[in-house]
């Protein structure tokens, strides 16, 4: 079901891309859950009697866009990326070593615990879609696939043979190792940052819920592009910026929350063309993304180019060789261990708002 929108959350730049959008002929598209405006924080509850498949052309990307389009986009972006948020953001557990620590101990229980609240099987389905996988012959890669639930997803069209789950926490994906389903999958060990494979290797490139903890996203978004071959498609599904200052403050000191427009901008600054922005997010939300979400959107991009993005990158933002202050780690690890609990309270407090709520109001 298509359902058109003007309607774009965040900051000033999403105000500038529902203005674009208006205008946009292709390329750029928003597809999914359709929140309305509000009169406080920009953005309002929203209960949407289904998912509405919103699709917003933005340009830029496809050949037939224009180039006027394609530079406001850029504006917009850059200007939102640069407002949205500051480098001085803590997100103490935004970098390798300490997700490495994270996982240690979240691994015991995150299928459990975690994806119940923040991913559940028909988010997985309806986050994959955009991704296209309609041969089981295709050949995919499940970056920071941990313990393999959205390889679980992926399984269900392409033959596990054809399928490599790669992750940094041999704890996450020993628990991969013990699922019956994912016998036949690759298994490995890796960084995102920089991915042990040959450029054009895959048919499709997915990443659910791991890019929040990369030190430099971008870094990881210019990888898949070079790992897909030409007409391969990357799905990249991660969390989306709150609006309302308490679940703000606590995103910001927990991890990165990137906002709709700097995926776009990241998948751009790639490489990738057609790029689309689908919203997801857990049925008792009822459409709510005040609060983020840390499964929040599946973005996609084509790779329309062999060889390497055009890309070019400094040096890495995290050298994981280089020596830390153990007791700095140390605060950091819990200050952002505290502060990722709040996450675990959100999708309860929002499951009973949808029970008291009466279905169709807002909540
Ligand atoms: C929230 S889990 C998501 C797991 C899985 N994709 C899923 O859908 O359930 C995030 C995963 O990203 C992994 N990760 C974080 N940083 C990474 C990096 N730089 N390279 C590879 N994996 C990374 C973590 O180890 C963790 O398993």
């Amino acid at each position: 079901m298509a359902m058109a929108s003007a309607y774009a959350p965040g900051g000033a730049g999403s105000r500038a891309l529902g203005r674009i959008r208006a205008r946009g002929p292709a390329g750029v598209g928003f597809v999914g859950l359709g929140p309305r405006p509000s009169s406080k924080a920009g953005v309002r509850a929203l209960a949407l009697p289904g998912r509405g498949a919103i699709t917003v052309a933005v340009g830029g990307g496809g050949s037939s866009s224009s180039s006027s389009c394609r530079s406001r986009l850029r504006c917009a972006a850059s200007s939102s990326s640069a407002a949205a948020r500051s480098i001085s953001q803590p997100r103490f557990i935004q970098h390798k070593k300490e997700a490495f620590w994270f996982y240690r101990f979240l691994s015991i229980v995150y299928d459990h615990v975690i994806n119940p609240g923040h991913w559940t099987e028909d988010m997985r389905d309806d986050a994959l879609e955009p991704a296209e996988l309609y041969s089981r012959k295709l050949k995919v890669v499940d970056v920071g696939g941990g313990t393999g639930f959205t390889t679980l997803g992926v399984i269900k069209h392409v033959d596990p043979e054809n399928v490599t789950l790669l992750d940094q926490s041999p704890h996450q994906l020993e628990k991969a190792r013990q699922k019956e389903a994912l016998k036949g999958v690759t298994i490995m060990e890796g960084d995102a940052e920089d991915l042990p494979f040959p450029t054009d290797t895959f048919d499709r490139y997915v990443s659910a819920g791991s890019i929040e903890y990369w030190p430099d996203p971008q870094r990881g978004i210019k990888e898949s592009y070079r790992v897909l071959r030409i007409g391969g498609v990357a799905c990249m599904i991660g969390p989306v910026y709150p609006t309302f200052w308490l679940s703000r403050f606590f995103a910001d000191m927990w991890m990165l929350f990137p906002t709709e427009e700097e995926y776009i901008e990241w998948f751009k600054q790639a490489g990738f063309k057609d790029v689309k922005l689908k919203r997801i997010g857990p049925k008792w939300y009822r459409g709510v993304r005040r609060h983020g979400l840390i499964m929040g959107c599946s973005v996609t991009g084509v790779k329309r180019e062999h060889g390497d993005s055009p890309l070019q990158l400094g040096p890495k933002a995290e050298d994981v060789s280089k020596p830390v202050n153990p007791i700095t780690f140390l605060f950091r690890f819990l200050m952002g261990t505290i502060c990722a609990a709040y996450y675990v309270l959100v999708p309860i407090y929002m499951w009973i708002k949808d029970q008291i709520v009466p279905k169709g109001m807002p909540i």
